[in-house]
């Protein structure tokens, strides 16, 4: 607070109220803005708006930066009154008045802490993401954060990678839809709304697909399969209108992402027509030279304004050089003012010239209850139920004596999960927490967390647990992994539960007591075993604040669980990379196969057939992409199309039936998958072009239509062209990607 009494001690503090912002301005009239600025602009005071810092903690360091219009963005700044006193600076005591743009990592809440994305996929509700996104952003603009550095959009198909936790999958359709959603409620109807925030599709591109799923390492994802996996959700969030993008820390084939033109020029602003402004990942420019891309920090910014990145985090490298390289013609002005216009495009549209301050006086949304409420709906919603043997869930009055052991039980910090900048640990509600407030009364709850915390090798404590379960009629086991196992910098090779938490649920499952292993993790994680041992396992993608409350209505009935799987759990991690949208191979599973311990002895080199698997893991994964299972059950009939031979400008209309045969109200999601069975290059096996969710009584009976444009079976073929090819394909519609309903058409 030192730094504002500095600054208030020589200026006059405006009244900080929010004025009403103008009405967006039209493109034309923002053009004419942003070219009066530029005319007026020095060198420095364009280079400063490609500079973006992270303040030290005593910001009156940095005020005479501010002063000279040497800094265009701060990030992990969140004290309203610091930015409020940072952007008057920028206002009252520049040349140029030009507001400072504040970003954050606001990945899955700002305050109230909504299930990381990668569990809000298995909601697979885009308007509940949408409605997560909003929240987020009202709660951040509320302290003065105007631009997340958000959605995370990789396409994720390694679970020993940590930044999967971000991700929304390994699915490029989901993907797409769900990081528009997030865009959406970000960006709000209109940007230059208060409570809107800029929204930032990241890593531009394929950071997901590093080398052994070990983070920063090299990628090497040729075009088309760029152009066909990992780039689609980038352009869905172009035309969605994403504000900003941010550049990918890995060099895919070479070239590292923040000095790559092709995709920052070529695809995303001449192919794209993307108009708003791409900023480095964190000192990604200056990290060209670690690559080995660039043999200094002249070198790097040099590749990286050129390549396109028009604003640089944190590496200092454009405020060092650009002056040199400009003066050396190894760049030029018009780059220069290009990058410059597209930041300030978007200042202008998020309304900070109008409207560059927060209002502090206002009462605070932060841990709102429509926001604490909202967070819950989507920690239901993301749960998924892998196994319910016995109809064990949800649990009933039978049910006198609970025991409640496990790490993850009463773990508040870690039940928020990766990036979490802002939750508040406090307002965790976890699940024991939550069963002995909202249960407590109806059952005896028994506790004995039995090891510490998930990496807790020690196994004294399970004794008591065991205990705990012969005197109870269940075992609820709260497993998983620390939030810190997961996100960025933290990938594992072995994915079983970590410490002695095997131990811990073999040893209750042994009391004969049936058990139900609830996990919260970060990623898919191989769970094989324990759940051989489970009644029942209910997984959530650590659930946020809400997540207590969440998980002990599911388990008790209150809710039902919808949950489906967003991405492939492997039996072990020796079978990954693996995905539903895998290509079919010219020697293809036959699910006969000879495994390893059904060898015989001296067996001739090809006695057990050529197909592709594994001898140890065979083929199938745990569990696969799609799947989830609900209190209730549904029947998918009747399956019918509009046609069997379509145009390439055609749609096709698809209809089925579903039942929900069970006892529960409950909600189904149905999908839709596609097969392009031959093609100029081979297609994958199943690739999902739309979903569903189907709310159904007990025994009601609805008939799904789905309309499936030919033009979405588009991709790029042989010859690099983005087209429909005329052919056969197999389409299903079903629970998941390896069950369904199938029938043909022909595309002319
Ligand atoms: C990090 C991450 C990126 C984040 C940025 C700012 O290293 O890679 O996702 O937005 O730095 O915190």
């Amino acid at each position: 607070m030192k730094f504002i009494k500095i600054i208030s001690a020589y200026l006059i503090m405006l009244p900080l109220v929010s004025c009403q912002s103008t009405p967006g301005d039209a493109s034309s009239n923002v053009d004419r803005n942003i070219e009066t600025l530029l005319k007026e602009m020095t060198l420095e005071e364009k280079i400063g708006q490609m500079n973006q810092i992270s303040p030290p903690e005593d910001l009156s360091q940095i005020v005479d930066l501010v002063k000279k219009g040497e800094i265009g963005s701060v990030l992990n700044l969140v004290d309203p009154e610091a930015i409020n006193a940072l952007q008057q600076i920028a206002m009252e005591e520049t040349r140029m008045k030009i507001p400072l743009i504040v970003g954050r990592d606001v990945i899955h809440g700002f305050k109230t802490i909504f299930p990381i994305p990668l569990g809000q996929a298995a909601s697979f509700n885009p308007e509940l993401v949408k409605e997560g996104a909003r929240v987020a952003a009202v709660e951040a603009a509320s302290q003065g954060v105007r631009w997340t550095f958000a959605p995370m959009i990789d396409i994720a198909r390694d679970p020993r990678w940590g930044r999967i936790a971000e991700s929304l999958g390994e699915d490029t359709y989901l993907t797409s839809v769900l990081g528009v959603a997030m865009i959406d409620g970000f960006q709000g109807d209109n940007l230059n709304d208060p409570t809107s925030i800029a929204a930032c599709p990241k890593h531009f591109v394929g950071y997901g697909a590093a080398e052994s799923g070990k983070d920063y390492n090299s990628t090497f994802i040729p075009e088309r399969t760029l152009r066909n996996v990992y780039l689609p959700p980038f352009k869905a969030a172009v035309d969605a209108g994403a504000a900003t993008f941010m550049t990918s820390f890995n060099d895919n084939d070479g070239v590292p992402s923040t000095g790559n033109r092709f995709i920052l020029d070529q695809v995303l602003r001449k192919e794209w027509g993307f108009t708003g402004f791409v900023v480095s990942d964190w000192a990604s420019v200056s990290e060209m030279i670690n690559h080995g891309f660039a043999k200094d920090g002249k070198e790097a910014a040099m590749k990286a304004i050129n390549a396109g990145v028009d604003m640089d985090m944190v590496s200092g490298t454009y405020v060092a050089y650009v002056k040199e390289l400009l003066n050396e013609k190894k760049i030029t002005m018009q780059t220069i003012d290009d990058a410059v216009r597209n930041i300030l495009r978007i200042k202008i549209k998020l309304g900070l010239f109008e409207n560059p301050y927060v209002d502090i006086s206002a009462s605070s949304v932060l841990y709102a209850e429509e926001h604490l409420l909202k967070a819950k709906e989507a920690a239901v919603q993301s749960a998924i139920l892998l196994k319910n043997d016995n109809e064990i869930l949800p649990l009933n009055e039978s049910i006198k004596t609970i025991a409640v052991v496990g790490p993850m039980a009463d773990a508040p910090h870690d039940q928020l999960g990766t990036w979490i900048f802002d939750g508040d640990k406090n307002y965790t509600q976890t699940p024991l927490k939550a069963l002995q407030a909202e249960y407590g009364d109806k059952v005896r709850i028994l506790y004995a967390p039995g090891t510490a915390y998930s990496r807790d090798m020690r196994t004294e404590g399970i004794a008591a647990a065991v205990n705990a379960a012969r005197n109870a009629d269940v075992v609820l086991a709260f497993v998983g992994e620390e939030s810190i196992l997961s996100g960025e910098a933290h990938s594992l090779t072995n994915l079983d539960l970590q410490g002695a938490q095997n131990e811990l649920i073999a040893a209750v499952a042994k009391t004969g007591k049936p058990v139900v292993t609830v996990v919260m993790a970060g990623r898919p994680l191989t769970i094989g075993r324990d759940a051989e041992v489970s009644e029942a396992v209910l997984y959530n993608f650590h659930p946020g604040t809400m997540g207590g409350p969440a998980i002990a209505d599911l388990l008790f009935g209150k809710a039902v669980p919808s949950g489906k799987l967003p991405v492939t759990f492997p039996k072990v991690v020796g079978q990954i990379p693996m995905y539903h949208s895998h290509n079919n191979t010219g020697r293809p599973y036959q699910g006969n196969e000879t495994m390893l311990q059904d060898i015989p002895l001296e067996a001739g080199q090809t006695s057990l057939g050529n197909t592709s698997f594994h001898l140890d893991a065979g083929f199938d994964p745990l569990y696969p992409f799609g799947y989830g299972l609900s209190y209730s059950t549904f029947s998918y009939t009747n399956l019918r199309i509009s046609a069997d031979k379509l145009k390439t400008t055609e749609s096709l209309t698809v209809m089925t039936d579903i039942t929900n045969t069970g006892k529960y109200d409950a909600t189904e999601i149905a999908q839709l998958y596609v097969q392009d069975c031959f093609g100029s290059v081979t297609r994958p096996v199943k690739e999902l072009k739309d979903f569903t969710r189907v709310p159904l009584k007990a025994g009601e009976t609805k008939t799904v239509t789905f309309t499936l444009p030919m033009e979405k079976l588009a991709y790029y073929n042989l010859d690099m062209n983005y087209v429909v090819e005329a052919g056969e394909f197999k389409l299903w519609v079903g629970p998941n990607s390896q069950e369904g309903l199938k029938t043909a058409f022909v595309v002319e």
